[in-house]
């Protein structure tokens, strides 16, 4: 890496981060811009993202007014409903912008665009390239990104923590008013050292937090990594309960990790969801059927579930052309087949995974942290867009409105902004190389039990104690081993899960009703209290 010191420092390679990279260094081609990303270029949540982008675009037949209505309801009371409006009415602007960036989405033989429909949503507004859309706009993010001089792009550098006060010897507290970022500390796993980075502004863009739990759509990436140093930071970190399981990956017996997804857009196109006895059954749950919200199916899936004692339900798309569903959903069509599924003849296992993380740091209009100098975006973030439940395939779009707002915030602001040099460097004295990797991949598992056994799609108040006490023997070990040994990825990626699942089981059990995406029997009905949990 040949920049210790950086005017724009953005630690996240999926769409948040490289959209906002872009931005900040084509309004100041003087000054460089430094990427950080701990695994290699394109792997992100980003890459995986299915069924598209939702966008109003589309004016004669959709409006922003029934965009917005659809994520309010979705949210569940609990959207910021000014934020709500920005996002889907700067949406379609964010949009072009990837277009022309060269980004390719599906067109109809009359060149306008194909707009498919998922959960939620009241009209078809997904744009979409194939089953594959994340895919191609990381591909087209990436090489715009070659394209600029003055980024510098560096992968495999793990970001540990950030640097604040803290790190000049003051006492910070959440209570501490104007807790300042000055910075980073990095493994770069090229030369296996931490390197300290001063930066004037510095972007987290750190996706999200799946591999928390057993089973997600989720890569091996997404461990919540921005949100855990916030929190360590005294930094604001919000509505972490959450989680939004996705209804449909791919139930394949003995695969753990990542789960493949099987995009919401096949119900869009009229896949059936089906039980044991080949039932179809979402018209016992919701009028919407198999396009009711992902809550709301996700919850009917898991109680059909439990009640035929099955591991998963069945998607139907027998009924399907099949060269239309190869033309929609060719990477789908593939996989499928690569394990013995021929969509014309059989039906797909599918059950509920972990898949996207609604709460996360909380930010302002501008994309600030409550610390200074310091911005979130994407899916680390908590904006105010998704409330209690996000609505499908907005948080692409959220990543680019917000990427494009911090980087206003931080272009008008960065010239104010000193480097602060009396940082020290890492210290690594009385540590060594860990003697068993053991005590870590064990210690993972049982975070990834705990966390699917007890914090899954329905909860219960005994469930989430044993839980949080589960989660106190896990961090104490856990930081006895970080104190004691050379710090490697595994190390902080576990570190970071714990403090994500210990804000995820904390802010679970401050609500105390069941509201969108958390369900605790407990308490089934909704309070009259309409709150964010803020810890
Ligand atoms: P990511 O794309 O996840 O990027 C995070 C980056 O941060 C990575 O480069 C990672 O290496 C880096 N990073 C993390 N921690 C560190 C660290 N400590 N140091 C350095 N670098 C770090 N949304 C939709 O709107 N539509 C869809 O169709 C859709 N489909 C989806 C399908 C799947 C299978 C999944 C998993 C998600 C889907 N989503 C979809 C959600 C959406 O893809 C993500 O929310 C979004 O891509 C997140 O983008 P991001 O830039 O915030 O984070
Ligand atoms: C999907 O394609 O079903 C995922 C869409 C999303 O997560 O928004």
């Amino acid at each position: 890496m040949s920049i210790q010191k950086t005017d724009f420092l953005v630690i996240g390679s999926g769409i948040a981060g490289l959209t906002y990279a872009l931005k900040v260094a084509d309004r100041f081609p003087d000054k460089k811009v430094l990427v950080l990303t701990k695994a290699t270029a394109d792997e992100t949540n980003t890459k995986y993202a299915q069924g598209g982008i939702a966008v109003v675009n589309d004016l004669e037949n959709d409006s922003f007014a029934k965009h917005i209505e659809d994520t309010l309801i979705a949210g569940d009371g609990l959207c910021n409903e000014k934020i709500v409006e920005i996002v889907v009415k700067e949406g379609p602007e964010r949009v072009n912008e990837i277009i022309e960036w060269g980004a390719r989405f599906d067109k109809e033989a009359d060149g306008d665009f194909k707009r498919g429909k998922e959960g939620g949503h009241s009209e078809s507004r997904i744009l979409h390239h194939k089953d594959i859309t994340g895919w191609e706009m990381e591909r087209a993010l990436i090489s715009a990104v070659e394209r600029q001089k003055n980024i510098e792009f560096v992968k495999h550098c793990f970001v540990v923590d950030i640097l604040t006060q803290h790190h000049r010897g003051y006492l910070v507290t959440k209570s501490t008013p104007d807790i300042e970022c000055y910075g980073v500390y990095v493994l770069n796993l090229n030369t296996n050292k931490i390197e300290k980075i001063l930066a004037k502004t510095t972007l987290l863009a750190t996706g999200g937090n799946g591999q928390v739990y057993r089973t997600t759509t989720n890569p091996a990436i997404a461990t919540g990594d921005g949100v855990a140093m916030t929190y360590r930071a005294k930094g604001k970190i919000e509505n972490m309960e959450f989680i939004q399981f996705h209804p449909t990956a791919l139930y394949e017996p003995g695969v753990t990790g990542q789960a493949f997804l099987i995009t919401e857009a096949v119900r869009g196109d009229g896949g059936i969801l089906r039980n044991k006895h080949s039932e179809a059954f979402m018209e016992k749950y919701d009028e919407r059927k198999d396009l009711a919200p992902r809550d709301i199916v996700a919850r009917a899936i898991d109680s059909e579930m439990k009640r035929t004692g099955t591991e998963h339900v069945w998607l139907d798309c027998r009924h399907f052309d099949v060269e239309k569903f190869k033309e929609h959903f060719p990477n789908i069509y593939d996989k499928c087949l690569s394990i013995g599924i021929d969509i014309a003849k059989n039906m797909i296992p599918v059950s509920p995974a972990a898949h996207y993380s609604c709460g996360g740091i909380k930010t302002d209009e501008r994309g600030r942290s409550s610390i200074r100098n310091l911005y979130a975006c994407g899916e680390c973030a908590s904006t105010g867009l998704h409330g209690a439940n996000r609505l499908a395939s907005n948080s692409l779009l959220e990543a680019m409105v917000f990427a494009h707002r911090c980087s206003v915030d931080a272009s008008e602001t960065v010239n104010n902004i000193s480097f602060r040099e009396d940082l020290p460097d890492w210290n690594a004295r009385g540590t060594s190389e860990p003697r068993e990797m053991i005590l870590i991949t064990q210690s993972l598992k049982e975070l990834q039990l705990v966390m699917s056994d007890y914090v899954g799609i329905v909860r219960n108040d005994v469930r989430l104690q044993r839980a949080i006490r589960r989660l106190d023997l896990l961090w104490e070990e856990t930081e006895e081993l970080y104190r004691s040994s050379v710090v490697s990825p595994q190390l902080l990626e576990l570190r970071n899960m714990i403090t994500v699942g210990y804000l995820i089981v904390k802010e679970a059990m401050f609500r105390k009703e069941s509201r969108g995406l958390h369900y605790n029997t407990d308490y089934p009905e909704k309070s009259p209290l309409v709150q964010n949990i803020v810890l």
